[in-house]
């Protein structure tokens, strides 16, 4: 079958909110072109974001009835941290409320000014962070990952000439940690194959340099190797994200996602000298660390939620849902980026709307549209996300993909609902000549993306 059966059945429903064209164009307007200013009443399909807004399962809601609240040493504490460990395998568990505080909690106690921090693509939040922090975030993702319509089983994997001419320039020890994303979010959502993990592995000890993950998604990227890399398909997803897992030094998570709850992260290590330094921070500004910033029954949710993430009936319909999404809008011509990735299908907006500029954000003037088609709102990964002033030359730098991302919540939404964005993106795609690109009127100096405001250029 095209699309796998759901394999839940639906016990509590939540009313979608309708809108006309015209409620729409007001709204959008009061919010300068920006969908993250559009209250969410106003949204009648929300893949703005995979992150935080999985429906919850009966078993995770019954395991927030059985929330230890104690402020030390909470039961439910223990339950996740040996749940943590047993998938993951590291010998420190730090929880966090989300996946960015665990980020900026180890880029704080790692990263010094100067210092450089590869990935394979980082993703917006983990780049500011290490900004933040006075560190160079650099991508070292292959090429293939660069390229929306190049076909690659694994266009997250990590570019190791790219990485090792990064040691070589700047020297082992303005390196303080290399990251890998899995999967990769701001490459499409692609996964790292075990074979590009094991290898990563393998150059990073040649100097010595520590492997951390950002784990978001890493049932997803699980799964994508059972069902792509050879010599996995006979395989549990609980081993093989052991055996990455045993290739790292530590992680960063935000549950938000693979945790299958609507907030939580944590950060894991094996060094315990400095999962002692990062504790000591923790308490300072996220909370003691058998909480972490989160409620006892929070981390109940999301130790029950890790365990139901690596399901495989689960996860066949999970990536099978987005493919399908992907599939309908690929057989009527719509430039996608393939092949589909895990949590998102992205719509490659440089090929949607060819006459726009990439200064004038075509990506952003696409999710305006697709939200005044059909109240869909979706997030633009491209240059109004990711552009930013050279400081030495002061000219406009864009990244080299500009991208709409319609990220699907896990869970939530039926193949009616992905037939129902479908068909609005083809309305649009059947309209594209007369799309405006946008200006920026207002933004802020950091992550300018989530406040800016804009309006349509003169046509
Ligand atoms: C790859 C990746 N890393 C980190 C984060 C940050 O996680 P959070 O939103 O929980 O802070 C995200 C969130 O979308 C992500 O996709």
């Amino acid at each position: 079958m095209d699309y796998p059966m759901e394999p839940y059945k639906i016990k509590v429903v939540e009313p979608i909110p309708r809108t006309t064209r015209e409620e729409r164009r007001a709204v959008l307007e009061k919010a300068g072109y920006n969908l993250f200013n559009v209250p969410a009443e106003k949204v009648t399909i929300d893949l703005l974001t995979d992150s935080g807004t999985s429906a919850m399962s009966d078993n995770q809601w019954a395991g927030l009835m059985i929330g230890d609240e104690s402020y030390a040493g909470s039961r439910n504490y223990f339950r996740f941290e040996e749940t943590v460990r047993d998938i993951f395998g590291f010998r420190h568990v730090i929880p966090a409320h989300q996946g960015r505080v665990a980020e900026n909690l180890l880029f704080s106690t790692m990263v010094k000014q100067g210092d450089y921090v590869p990935n394979n693509i980082h993703f917006d939040t983990t780049r500011a962070n290490i900004e933040h922090n006075r560190g160079i975030a650099v991508d070292c993702v292959i090429d293939a990952g660069l390229h929306p319509r190049e076909e690659h089983p694994f266009k997250g994997n990590m570019d190791l000439g790219k990485l090792e001419a990064v040691i070589r320039r700047f020297g082992r020890d303005r390196i303080p940690l290399c990251l890998l994303t899995i999967t990769n979010n701001s490459g499409g959502g692609q996964p790292v194959s075990l074979e590009n993990i094991r290898a990563t592995r393998a150059l990073l000890d040649r100097y010595g340099i520590p492997l951390f993950f950002d784990a978001c998604r890493f049932a997803e990227n699980c799964y994508f190797i059972k069902m792509r890399e050879p010599g996995y398909a006979d395989r549990d997803i609980l081993s093989i994200a052991r055996e990455i897992f045993s290739l790292g030094d530590g992680c960063t998570m935000s549950a938000k996602k693979d945790g299958l709850v609507n907030i939580g992260g944590f950060l894991c290590t094996n060094d315990a000298a400095l999962a002692e330094r990062i504790t000591n921070l923790l308490i300072l500004v996220e909370g003691f660390p058998t909480y972490g910033g989160l409620a006892g029954r929070d981390l109940e949710a999301i130790a029950r939620g890790l365990r139901e993430v690596l399901d495989e009936d689960y996860l066949e319909f999970r990536i099978g849902q987005v493919r399908f999404l992907g599939n309908l809008l690929d057989a009527e011509g719509v430039p996608i980026l393939k092949p589909v990735g895990g949590h998102a299908v992205y719509l490659d907006a440089r090929s949607f709307l060819p006459g726009i500029p990439q200064h004038r954000f075509p990506a952003q003037a696409l999710t305006c549209e697709l939200y005044l088609e059909g109240g869909i709102r979706a997030v633009e990964i491209g240059g109004l996300m990711f552009g930013h002033r050279d400081p030495d030359t002061g000219a406009d730098v864009f990244p080299e993909l500009e991208m709409v991302r319609l990220a699907i919540p896990r869970r939530v939404y039926t193949t009616a609902h992905m037939q129902y964005v479908a068909e609005a993106i083809l309305s649009v795609f059947r309209r594209r000549d007369s799309i405006r690109g946008l200006e920026i009127l207002h933004e802020a100096p950091v992550l300018r993306h989530f406040t800016a405001r804009l309006r349509p250029v003169a046509a």
